[in-house]
């Protein structure tokens, strides 16, 4: 295994003397064998570590942790997040239905959305969750209404867009001001939803939210980010007396996918946050409020791998070498959807020198199916090997589909040795039970 994935792995990834991988205590073969492929496996140690380490990087004794369920969108992964002291960030029915069958406290589920429909606002106000993310004032007036006529004072923080642009893809960059997310501060547009949400009983206006994006490193668009946002919230108390005692900063840290890439740093990054608060709240004369974030990619990304069974591989003389794998697309569209990049290893052969390069190519009938272009592998690459690419945690099995009638792959939680299947794998009979017969 080289260690120079160390970053990109689970953390109890580990080299065994006959060339296998070993994760979570459990040879890698060995599982594939008994689970089939494509498989994904989930480290609990890895998330929980990664879990623990935003718990403890945001101790204040009103901060708080949204596990950003987006990522990956599972009961394991939510009670985990719960015993870990973090809440949940829902941002659908869907999502909080499955957050609430998980057993996640109503009060420490947060509810996000651009476009959230009476329906699901009824359900959020009912079940009681404890932060609503209003994102319009088209909303604010609905959840209004709604809380009023269920007799509730719902918790509401606003989604601002900060104008604040974080170097990322532009499909995953949400702060700038030409997005469909939350309400402008420089056009004054969160600043009226803050006055209107101050005279609405049945809210109650307790901070301001944003997200300025995903998968980010460095820290200065989120130094920018707090000094907007202190500015907001000097500029609330200042219209409406009300004091905002939450900051929300979202989710976005970045994480390793390639030897390249460094990870982001959580305690660092909160450090810099938290001060970068401090002084902003002091420069605007109010008490540095609590601080939330909502990390989905950091805690779940490299705690997952897929592991596939290597079928046909074409060398096209002078051009490139497929090496096709019985997934793709259906289980990973970042490739093609983000131009992600990915790094690749033999399960069963981590011991042998990557040495030819090759491109992994999916399943589905479609010539973008690749999953990664120009990787290498052991020269020795062939039919029956057995590939893992690490890192597929976040946005991974979220995002799966069923294109090409592919059924969707198991979810394998490993710890200490022991396996357990936590999402089951498709059945041709599960692709078929929503059609008329
Ligand atoms: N909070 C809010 C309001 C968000 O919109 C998101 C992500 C998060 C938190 C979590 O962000 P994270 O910590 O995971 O970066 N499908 C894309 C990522 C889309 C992210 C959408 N919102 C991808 O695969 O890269």
């Amino acid at each position: 295994m080289p260690h120079s994935l160390k970053d990109v792995l689970p953390v109890t990834a580990r080299l065994r003397d006959d060339g296998h991988l070993e994760v979570g205590g459990c040879d890698l073969v060995a599982l594939a064998a008994e689970h089939g492929t494509p498989l994904y496996v989930f480290d609990e140690e890895t998330f929980r570590a990664r879990a623990r380490a935003y718990r403890r990087a945001y101790d204040g004794a009103h901060d708080r942790v949204f596990y950003a369920a987006k990522a990956f969108t599972s009961l394991t992964a939510f009670r985990m997040a719960v015993e870990e002291g973090l809440g949940v960030d829902v941002c659908s029915g869907g999502e909080l239905h499955a957050a609430l069958a998980a057993g996640v406290p109503h009060e420490t589920l947060i509810f996000h959305g651009n476009n959230k429909s009476d329906a699901e606002l009824e359900m959020a106000v009912a079940s009681g969750v404890g932060r609503i993310a209003v994102d319009s004032l088209d909303e604010l007036e609905r959840l209004a209404r709604i809380a009023a006529s269920g007799g509730v004072v719902q918790p509401i923080v606003l989604r601002a867009t900060p104008g604040v642009e974080a170097h990322t893809h532009e499909f995953i960059q949400t702060g700038q001001e030409d997005t469909k997310f939350g309400m402008s501060i420089e056009s004054g547009a969160a600043l009226e939803a803050a006055k209107r949400a101050a005279d609405l009983p049945s809210l109650e206006l307790v901070g301001a939210h944003a997200h300025i994006g995903s998968q980010i490193f460095g820290p200065e668009a989120f130094g920018k980010l707090v000094e907007i946002m202190c500015e907001f919230i000097a500029d609330v108390r200042s219209a409406t007396g009300v004091e905002l005692r939450e900051l929300n900063m979202g989710g976005g840290l970045g994480i390793a996918y390639t030897k390249e890439e460094t990870p982001a740093d959580v305690a660092t990054h909160a450090t810099f946050v938290r001060e970068a608060v401090e002084r902003e709240a002091a420069n605007h004369g109010f008490a540095p409020p609590s601080l939330s974030v909502e990390p989905g990619r950091w805690i779940v990304g490299n705690a997952m791998m897929t592991l596939y069974t290597v079928g046909v591989v074409k060398d096209l003389p002078g051009i490139r070498t497929y090496v096709s794998v019985d997934g793709g697309m259906s289980d990973n569209i970042r490739p093609m959807l983000y131009g992600a990049r990915y790094s690749a290893l033999l399960a069963n052969k981590a011991n042998e020198a990557s040495d030819k390069v090759v491109t992994i190519a999916g399943s589905h009938c479609e010539s973008g199916d690749v999953l990664i272009r120009d990787v290498a592998l052991p020269g020795s690459t062939g039919r029956g090997d057995l590939l893992a690419i690490p890192a597929t945690g976040a946005y991974g099995y979220a995002m799966a589909s069923n294109y090409n009638k592919m059924p969707r792959p198991p979810v394998v939680l490993v710890r200490e040795g022991h396996s357990e299947v936590v999402v089951r794998r498709e059945t041709y009979d599960d692709l078929i039970r929503l059609d008329r017969a």
